[in-house]
């Protein structure tokens, strides 16, 4: 029996190349090995004010829907769900939140960082990793792929099941995060990590007129064409390198180290890459998003699936709670 794999993703807007090669494609490259479960976090994604409204979530989680089918998450090989499709995330949550302190959660980066920035910080932002955690045992998933900044909530997740089975008996494994070794990290325009944050994205599913309009911002200092340049202190280069095999990228140095290659010239080659890369992928996401039916169906199908595996658990779990007998 192959090991389960769950992630989540937060449908909170467009996805970008950094988000693509940092995590997406993983859920895509991983879906032949494991029992995967892949679900749009959309309980998670409304603790942020901004997506608090009703439209924004339905059009956010059918965008994200798109954007998976279109990279090739297989529905045939992943279970493909809406986490509010599985309310008992909710109520599994709350059977954590009486084992769980305050000045536990207040720990978490997710609460810090939250403070830090001053924000107004409501009870479904304190209680996200209650509810990850709920996300994740409810499948009694292996391991959970996630990128660096998660690895504390399934770090917690951990102590969680720990806490039930000590309080309950036995009744949880142990989740591992799964960090992929080689993930890309995917500089952004400015050379700063690519993030939404800093607005230095190049979007995933780009228009071919957004593509050179981005790759023109990317600075470039003073060279002389003539001059030979070193790839590695390039950030047209470093973005460009993530599209190449390791024998395009081998000639792809050598051209900036040779000399002669202008800058014009190295975001040209970026452009045409960039735009071999992207086009058939929005191409195929521009088929999907038409078809609203179809993105019903696999979200329904993937309810019917990932409900069979919660409903079972869940019944287990009620009666060590004791709301069940
Ligand atoms: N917290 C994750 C993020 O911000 C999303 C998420 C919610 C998740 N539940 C999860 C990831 C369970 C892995 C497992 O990206």
């Amino acid at each position: 029996m192959n090991k389960t794999l769950l992630s989540g993703v937060k449908p909170t807007g467009r996805p970008h190349i950094g988000n693509y090669f940092g995590a997406m494609k993983q859920f895509v490259d991983l879906q032949n090995e494991y029992n995967s479960f892949i679900f749009i976090a959309d309980l998670h994604a409304i603790t942020s004010p901004e997506i608090q409204n009703g439209a924004t979530l339905a059009q956010n989680t059918k965008d994200m829907l798109a954007d998976y089918l279109a990279i090739g998450l297989d529905p045939e090989k992943t279970v493909i769900y809406k986490q509010s499709d599985i309310p008992e995330v909710a109520e599994l949550a709350w059977y954590f939140d009486c084992l769980v302190s305050m000045p536990y959660l207040m720990r978490a980066h997710s609460f810090k960082d939250a403070e830090a920035k001053d924000k107004e910080i409501n009870v479904g932002v304190f209680n996200y990793p209650v509810l990850m955690a709920a996300d994740i045992l409810v499948v009694d998933a292996d391991v959970v792929p996630v990128g660096k900044d998660q690895k504390q909530h399934v770090e917690i997740t951990r102590d969680v099941a720990g806490k039930f089975n000590n309080a309950y008996g036995e009744t949880f494994k142990m989740p591992k995060e799964l960090m992929v070794a080689d993930v890309e990290t995917v500089p952004g325009l400015d050379g700063q990590k690519m993030s939404k944050s800093y607005g230095n994205t190049i979007p995933l599913f780009a228009t071919d007129d957004e593509i050179r309009a981005l790759v023109a911002k990317i600075p470039t200092d003073s060279k002389a064409v003539a001059d030979a340049k070193n790839p590695d202190e390039n950030n047209i280069y470093n973005i460009h390198k993530v599209l190449l095999s390791s024998d395009e990228n081998e000639a792809l140095r050598a051209k900036y180290l040779a000399g002669g290659l202008s800058y014009k010239e190295a975001k040209d080659l970026l452009v045409a890459d960039l735009i071999k890369f992207i086009a058939p992928l929005r191409e195929k996401r521009a088929e999907i998003i038409k078809d609203e039916a179809y993105l019903l169906k696999v979200l329904n199908d993937g309810k019917a699936k990932v409900r069979a595996v919660v409903e079972a658990k869940m019944a287990e779990i009620r009666k060590k709670v004791g709301t069940d007998f």
